[in-house]
């Protein structure tokens, strides 16, 4: 099981408590527009009771040791979400995870998720001994694609209509990073794009 927190000298990434839920829903509202582009969850008509039922979940999904989902704090503005990081297996065999993110729209641009994924790698590939990680990013989305660059994942091909957004099936790029990569990367023999 990861930490319940990991830090870097600019942010905390915390497991979720109930106590999160009025931030968390402020976040998802005031990001709405732009993540219901991307995230099936992420309907208009979005309500309290989808964060109440996200956060049962997730302290859920933690506790039976399923999936891990963080919210992302900054230092300086601790009680604010600004966005979310998760990870969870996808192969026990294979030692494979996968990543998931988003980010407040008011604080894009401004590399808190490719530092809280950054962070969440080292975690994943140090502490929990996952041999490699995967993201899956609908295709289009730009924003996302860099941040895989940034972090020196490779794009290993596009699984086709994977994603069903508004009554739209959407192709999804497959990334991924893996242990040795990461860990040439952090000695500096091989670069992200950052
Ligand atoms: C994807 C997302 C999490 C990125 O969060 P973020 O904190 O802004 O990410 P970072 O600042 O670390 O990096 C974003 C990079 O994308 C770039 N970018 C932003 N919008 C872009 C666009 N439309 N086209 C190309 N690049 C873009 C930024 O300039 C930055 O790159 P740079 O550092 O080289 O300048 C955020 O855009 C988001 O929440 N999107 C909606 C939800 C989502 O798509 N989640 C991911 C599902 S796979």
């Amino acid at each position: 099981m990861p930490k319940s927190t990991l830090e870097t000298d600019r942010i905390r990434l915390q497991r979720f408590s109930r106590r999160d839920n009025t931030t968390y829903d402020e976040a998802a509202r005031a990001s709405l527009h732009e993540l219901n582009q991307w995230l099936p969850w992420a309907r208009l008509d979005y309500e309290h009771g989808d964060t109440t039922a996200f956060i049962r979940e997730s302290m859920q999904a933690w506790k039976e040791d399923r999936a891990w989902d963080y919210s992302i704090r900054l230092k300086d503005d601790p009680d604010r979400h600004v966005g979310s990081v998760s990870l969870w297996t996808v192969s026990k065999l294979g030692k494979i995870a996968e990543f998931g993110y988003w980010v407040r729209t008011d604080e894009h641009s401004k590399g808190i998720c490719t530092e809280a994924v950054d962070r969440l790698l080292e975690e994943a590939f140090n502490s929990l001994g996952y041999h490699k990680v995967t993201l899956r990013i609908a295709v289009g989305n730009h924003a996302s694609d860099r941040v895989a660059e940034k972090l020196g994942f490779t794009r290993e091909g596009v699984l086709r209509e994977e994603l069903l957004i508004r009554g739209n099936w959407i192709d999804h790029s497959l990334w991924s990073l893996l242990d040795r990569e990461f860990r040439a990367i952090r000695r500096g023999e091989m670069r992200g794009s950052r």
